[in-house]
């Protein structure tokens, strides 16, 4: 186990370059199991839920060379087995695209339950019920998701809640399926769009996607291609208020600068000097941020993986600030970690009331899951003193060189290992 050490109150300056977007990669990678050609997909995040599905791809016998420049290739003409079990599948939580690609190309498939996390209940419903619709049996037993279909037949979906991860894997699941199926309050994110992208590239008929009415026309048969995934906006969500919180200077190269108008609007609204070019942003902060209320909603709303770092930029604002998680009612874990560094909030259900203190002060906290993690070395970068952050084998999971992007922008931040002693660590931030 590692951790970090961060000493807070350096500026952030300078350029930073994002990396593919991981909840792109989690369907993309999957999504190639959809046909027995070469696939060749650029642009990943050299990430460990990227690793994770290479591991499982190999395992049911597909043919995959990940390269840590972020590419990844993918034969599938060999597929032995159709499950995926407990044992591969707890080490990251999207491989459920595993279930609708495979019932997709093989008409059965065997995951095991992804089951909750930190951040809220995450049931699979809306997946299950979009199976059922274009046929599938759906039998859940054991801690195992079976699905199997003689044949799917496209039909028309309406999904109770905008689902990210139900409107991609409905549409893993019917591209090869006989017909078209609609699927009816569809979740309009950009990497719903990225992988219908690299379905279309596929020889899919995917049409709608971006919208909340996502039209897919089976076709026969799809062939291999060649993709690049698009930039991964939560991490650039994250630089971006990383740039706030320390009052610095950072231009975010190789995005979509559309994609992150959620963040741009509340920074700008904070005070902060937010520029756009063709594929970066500029952030320019502030001595300190002014109050903001935010409500996360499905996109093009504020995104909830950045609600976390934000109410840490807020926790220093001027003044009170609302925040209303709409997406996962739990997704507050972080809250409790960075109250010992000062922080004043309070939470009930899904709000958070926001006091501003002026500053925080570093203090040892754990991450608990993915963007708490990030939250939590954004309150690092802002504090004063070594700020100590355990459990950051979430950050791996996600972030691809979070710190030696941080670093080159000028934080001060090292990695240790958590298993030396406690003197040796009292040591390593005293001489920090
Ligand atoms: C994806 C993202 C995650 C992001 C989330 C919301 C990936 C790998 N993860 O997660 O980073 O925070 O979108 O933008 O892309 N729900 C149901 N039944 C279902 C499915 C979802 O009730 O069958 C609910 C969830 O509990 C949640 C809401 O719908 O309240 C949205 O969840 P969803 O969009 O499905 O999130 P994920 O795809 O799991």
């Amino acid at each position: 186990m590692e951790k970090l050490l961060i000493r807070g109150g350096k500026r952030l300056k300078g350029k930073v370059m994002i990396s593919g977007a991981k909840n792109a990669a989690v369907a993309v990678i999957p999504a190639a199991l959809l046909t027995d050609e070469l696939c060749i997909i650029e642009n990943l995040p050299y990430i460990d839920d990227v690793m994770v599905l290479a591991d499982i791809l190999t395992a049911l016998g597909a043919k995959v060379d990940l390269l840590p420049t972020g590419r990844i290739t993918v034969k599938a003409d060999r597929i032995e087995s159709v499950k995926a079990d407990h044992e591969m599948v707890k080490r990251m939580r999207a491989s459920y695209y595993l279930l609708g690609a495979l019932l997709g190309r093989f008409g059965k498939a065997e995951v095991a339950f992804p089951g909750g996390c930190e951040i809220g209940a995450r049931p699979i419903d809306q997946h299950i019920k979009g199976f059922k619709a274009l046929g599938a049996e759906v039998e859940i037993d054991h801690g195992m998701v079976r699905v199997h279909a003689d044949k799917l037949v496209g039909n028309e979906i309406y999904l109770d809640v905008v689902s990210v991860g139900a409107t991609i894997n409905i549409m893993l699941a019917a591209v090869l399926a006989e017909g078209t199926t609609t699927i009816v309050n569809a979740a309009k994110e950009p990497e719903v769009v990225d992988t219908a992208n690299f379905l279309n590239c596929m020889g899919a008929r995917v049409k709608g996607a971006g919208t909340d009415v996502i039209k897919i026309k089976g076709v026969e048969k799809l062939s291999g291609c060649e993709y690049a995934i698009i930039p991964d906006r939560i991490e650039a969500g994250t630089f971006m208020i990383a740039a706030a919180a320390t009052c610095g200077d950072v231009v975010i190269g190789g995005v979509i600068p559309k994609h992150l108008e959620a963040v741009s609007a509340k920074l700008l609204e904070m005070g902060m000097d937010v520029a756009e070019g063709d594929d970066f942003v500029r952030v320019k902060g502030i001595e300190r941020p002014r109050k903001a209320n935010i409500k996360t909603l499905p996109y093009p709303g504020f995104p909830t993986d950045l609600q976390q770092p934000m109410s840490v930029l807020l926790s220093v604002a001027d003044g009170t600030s609302i925040i209303t998680e709409n997406i996962f009612e739990s997704r507050y874990k972080h809250i409790e970690e960075i109250r010992k560094m000062g922080a004043n909030l309070t939470v009930e259900g899904r709000v958070a009331v926001i006091e501003g203190v002026k500053r925080l002060t570093a203090a040892p906290v754990i991450a608990t899951d993915l963007r708490a993690g990030a939250a939590l070395v954004v309150a690092g970068l802002m504090a004063e003193g070594v700020t100590e952050i355990f459990n950051i084998k979430y950050l791996d999971r996600g972030y691809e060189k979070f710190e030696q992007k941080l670093i080159s922008l000028g934080a001060d931040m090292r990695r240790i290992d958590d298993n030396v002693s406690e003197l040796n660590v009292k040591r390593a931030i005293a001489n920090y």
